[in-house]
């Protein structure tokens, strides 16, 4: 075990991927560990932190982009870091829905061959019809009714997972 510090990168276009993030890295905090929520795209540098999460929207079978930016750009010293992942998608609540985001987590995963996450996990997403913005803002998604899909008690307790999963130490 080790004294941690771990970083939540998110790649988000709507936020609910970052209040997931968010949620994750307070979990952590209760328990403990000292951990703290960012925008993938704005992490510098791994430096400090001695474990990763990283999450990602799913949209249109694919991660965000800054994800897989996050990976590459950092993959030396992920390489010799624990790293678990999770991504937000379905929006709508079937066993079928959430196996394909499951699917697509997974498809973007293996672009990154040299990876083992300790840990991967989807949570479900949330649709706001009214608030998508070009190219997302076509009629069929606009007639769908907003939900949310996010399944909380999950998001909790894959993060007080984390603790042994990536094996880092809570101060608790
Ligand atoms: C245009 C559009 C395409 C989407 N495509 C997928 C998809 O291919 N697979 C999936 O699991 N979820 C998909 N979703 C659901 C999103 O992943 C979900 O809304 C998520 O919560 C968005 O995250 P964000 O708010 O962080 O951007 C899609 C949502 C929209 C609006």
């Amino acid at each position: 075990m080790r004294m941690a510090s771990v970083l939540v990168a998110y790649a988000t276009k709507y936020g609910s991927t970052r209040e997931v993030a968010e949620a994750i890295a307070s979990a952590l905090i209760e328990r403990g560990v000292d951990a703290v929520a960012r925008p993938a795209g704005e992490v510098k540098g791994l430096e400090g932190y001695s474990a990763v999460v990283l999450g990602t929207a799913l949209y249109f079978f694919r991660w965000r982009r800054e994800a897989h930016r996050f990976l590459s750009r950092n993959r030396s010293a992920l390489e010799s870091l624990p790293v678990a992942v999770f991504g937000l998608g379905p929006i709508e609540d079937t066993p079928e829905q959430f196996q394909a985001a499951r699917e697509h987590l997974d498809k973007g995963l293996s672009k990154h061959k040299w990876l083992s996450p300790a840990s991967v996990a989807v949570f479900g997403g949330r649709l706001d019809p009214a608030h998508l913005r070009f190219p997302d803002n076509n009629p069929a998604f606009r007639r769908m009714a907003p939900s949310d899909t996010r399944d909380w008690d999950a998001v909790r307790s894959w993060a007080r997972g984390l603790i042994g999963a990536l094996g880092v130490e809570s101060e608790a």
